[in-house]
């Protein structure tokens, strides 16, 4: 993989912050544009509200309407894409992501933080909505708490994946 096609872009949903922050060290190892993925409706702050909320919005299908929008997605080769994993997958934001835009001939680089699952079902989720379009490398998982001591793992990763020397 390289990085020659097109731009990078480090799009990522989080809603506790270590999802941000580790797309932020992300964005510090390989360049490239930040971009925040948000829905119209909010998550509760009490923890149990948002495990429940969450829990009933996956089983039901449910895809919620995005808050952002990505300028000039074509321009962009590479999507590096993060998210923590809930319920062993994916939120149902970015299932909304990954309908929403076009992601032919473009590669995706998945990465979650996460409490134990790690990747827990996400990237064949995942794998599963872009397929015989996009191109899905190996995915980084981070535990949630452990973000900050995350540099070398991250380098390794951007570094199998050709972003990097
Ligand atoms: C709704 C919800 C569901 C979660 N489900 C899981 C899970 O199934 N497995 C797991 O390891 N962690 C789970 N977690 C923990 C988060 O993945 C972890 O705290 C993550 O780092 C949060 O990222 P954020 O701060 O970017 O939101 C869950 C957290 C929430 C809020």
């Amino acid at each position: 993989m390289n990085n020659s096609s097109g731009k990078i872009l480090i799009a990522y949903f989080s809603h506790s912050g270590n999802t941000e922050a580790l797309a932020k060290q992300i964005q510090g190892a390989v360049g490239g544009d930040l971009f925040k993925i948000t829905t119209v409706h909010t998550y509760p702050s009490v923890y149990n509200e948002t495990t429940d909320l969450a829990k009933r919005e996956l089983e039901s299908g449910f895809r919620p309407e995005l808050s952002s929008e990505v300028p000039e997605m074509d321009s962009y080769g590479v999507i590096i894409l993060g998210y923590p994993n809930w319920w062993g997958t994916m939120p149902t934001a970015l299932f909304s992501f990954l309908q929403k835009y076009d992601f032919s001939g473009k590669t995706i680089l998945p990465f979650c933080t996460h409490e134990g699952s790690r990747l827990g079902r996400s990237v064949s989720d995942l794998t599963k909505i872009v397929s015989g379009r996009a191109t899905v490398g190996e995915g980084l998982a981070v535990r949630g708490s452990a973000v900050n001591s995350a540099g070398d793992e991250v380098q390794r990763w951007l570094k199998s994946a050709g972003l990097i020397q």
